[in-house]
């Protein structure tokens, strides 16, 4: 199964450019099937339908053949209690997935201290699933910055999707995209802040910039920073320039 003219190939090529060097990404259109999952992994989808299990199976296969390229035997990348691939010690990483394409990326955690990555459809969003997007993910300055433009909305909402799965394994409680606030933007980038702390490593104000691809139907996002944030950190571009 493909989705129209993107292909794994562009995928990875999007997504590869938004990251450093060292990163190993690895992309789909389509569900791949590399054998049995771990033990370990098959139990987190058991009461699952075939459709999310094969799904999921992707997701692990990609992420397997990420860590291949960086020269790791394969390894289980069990479902942490927030729902997040727990990644083999050393390494740290990200998966996604939407209308039938599927990304995964991963890196050495002596490199990068957090990574998260989203594939969004542009073609496949439908009015009311950009209303409600607008309505709960996007603040009021968001929506009155970008009018009536979808692209930019979805970029918005990619680019905190992404930033969520970064931060989340060091989130000391539960939060929301809404914790999030997008701060400067130009093209290709997205600068975010935290509007309010999700721990001690992560204070309110913590600057998240996430890099974006768009073309032919898909947004592509990606969020990394290579350590911990430290206070009085700025977001590439000067938070005025939103305005
Ligand atoms: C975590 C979240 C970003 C995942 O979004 P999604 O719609 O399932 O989208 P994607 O396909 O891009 O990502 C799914 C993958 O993200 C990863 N993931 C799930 N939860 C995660 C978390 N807490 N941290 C990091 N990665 C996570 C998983 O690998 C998952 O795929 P898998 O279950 O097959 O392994 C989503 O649940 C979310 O937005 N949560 C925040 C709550 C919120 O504000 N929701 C408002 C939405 S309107």
């Amino acid at each position: 199964m493909t989705s129209g003219p993107v292909d794994g190939a562009y995928l990875a090529a999007g997504l590869r450019r938004l990251l450093p060097q060292g990163v190993a990404v690895v992309a789909s259109a389509g569900e791949i099937d590399d054998g049995p999952l771990f033990a370990v992994e098959a139990s987190a989808v058991r009461e699952a339908c075939a459709a999310r299990r094969a799904e999921f199976a992707t997701g692990r296969a990609l992420a397997r053949r990420a860590m291949g390229d960086l020269g790791h035997p394969p390894a289980p990348v069990p479902v942490g209690r927030g729902r997040e691939p727990v990644w083999p010690v050393g390494l740290a990483g990200s998966i996604s997935h939407s209308a039938g394409w599927f990304v995964a990326a991963v890196a050495e955690r002596r490199g990068c201290w957090a990574l998260g990555i989203d594939v969004e459809s542009c073609a496949r969003l439908s009015a009311d699933a950009l209303a409600a997007l607008r309505r709960f993910v996007l603040s009021a300055e968001e929506r009155r910055s970008i009018g009536t433009d979808r692209w930019a909305a979805l970029e918005i909402f990619s680019a905190k999707e992404a930033a969520f799965k970064a931060l989340s394994p060091y989130a000391e409680h539960s939060f929301s995209l809404g914790a999030f606030r997008a701060v400067a933007r130009t093209p290709g980038q997205l600068a975010l802040r935290l509007t309010r702390p999700l721990g001690g490593r992560l204070p309110a104000g913590t600057a998240v910039p996430v890099r974006l691809h768009r073309g032919c139907g898909i947004v592509l996002a990606a969020a990394f920073l290579s350590r911990p944030p430290r206070t009085g950190d700025r977001p590439e571009g000067r938070d005025d320039a939103w305005h």
